[in-house]
């Protein structure tokens, strides 16, 4: 019997799978404030394609494969300003899917070359209309061709939070288990938060999940969306939060140059917000465990650490 082409690259898919998930669990030590909590944090960045979008991603091409959306030739076109669209680029390349990406002109420079090395199709929106923008061109140019494209729409897509509700979030609670007190990452998709939250509060349902956000529409936490201006995504699931917290950049920035120094990693800026949001959880309690994830690192990032160090 003759195996179609898709069926190949869905073999091939698979293949990949071994460099999806299984993610270390970084004990933060000396940062810590207080013995008697414990701060671990998910190191999402060792996967294909480095950044906690590698789950999202390949869950998304993984159901528009089998569900015949993509496949045939047809181009994935989604937008995203950074780690999504690497994610999309890295699988795509191996896979031989065409990638689109509608990007805002200011993303960092590094962005675009990794991005365009790669092989992916760049439509760039003004620098002023964010990712929202960037969404409303991928939409415009799927409905002008929807025989062309599969609109990946990571803020509305069920197989974004899926990834985390059936992998990250089970990794988490199998390696620690009912000793999990507390949950804290940013929101940017909402697909983290929203998938481990379901997962772990399904085990333990008094696990606290605090949802972490930028303290102002300006910020410098890239990935990170600011619910208050920014079009809120589909998959959001404000039922699941206990509660909102603020980071704000410099303090993250800071952490920066701290973690380096005292822990050994180099983290990005929302990997260090989400540090910052878990100590100041630490803080306010007498004892538990508090668990958030390490995005993705320093490495793309070259202007804010040369800004640091
Ligand atoms: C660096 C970084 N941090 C945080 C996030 C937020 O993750 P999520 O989209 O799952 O809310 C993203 C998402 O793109 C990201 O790239």
């Amino acid at each position: 019997m003759e195996i179609s082409q898709d069926s190949q690259v869905l073999k091939s898919l698979e293949s990949l799978g071994q460099f999806v998930g299984a993610t270390p669990l970084f004990e933060v030590q000396h940062l810590s404030p207080k013995p008697s909590v414990k701060i671990f944090a998910k190191m999402e960045w060792m996967q294909f394609g480095g950044s906690v979008k590698t789950r999202p991603a390949y869950n998304i091409i993984k159901g528009a494969l089998k569900s015949g959306e993509l496949g045939n030739g047809k181009t994935l076109l989604d937008a995203s300003s950074g780690n999504t669209a690497l994610a999309y680029a890295t699988i795509g390349a191996r896979l031989g899917i065409p990638v689109t990406i509608c990007l805002p002109e200011n993303a960092s420079w590094e962005r675009k070359k990794l991005l365009k090395g790669l092989g992916v199709n760049i439509v760039y929106t003004s620098k002023f209309g964010s990712s929202d923008e960037s969404e409303a061109k991928a939409e415009e140019m799927y409905r002008n061709d929807p025989d062309k494209y599969f609109l990946a729409n990571q803020y509305g897509n069920e197989n974004n939070w899926m990834s985390h509700y059936q992998g990250t979030g089970p990794e988490i609670y199998g390696a620690l288990g009912d000793q999990i007190t507390h949950f804290v990452t940013g929101l940017g998709t909402t697909g983290s938060f929203t998938g481990i939250t379901k997962y772990l509060k399904e085990q333990k349902p008094d696990i606290k999940a605090i949802g972490l956000q930028p303290d102002g529409a300006l910020h410098g936490l890239e990935g990170w969306k600011d619910m208050e201006t920014a079009k809120v995504p589909g998959i959001y699931d404000k039922a699941v939060v206990d509660e909102i917290k603020h980071v704000d950049t410099y303090d993250a920035y800071d952490l920066i140059k701290e973690t380096a120094r005292r822990e050994g990693l180099l983290l990005s800026p929302s990997s260090a917000a989400n540090l910052k949001g878990a100590i100041d959880v630490a803080n306010e309690i007498d004892s538990g465990v508090v668990v958030t994830l390490f995005p993705d690192n320093a490495e793309k990032y070259s202007e804010i650490i040369k800004s640091l160090f």
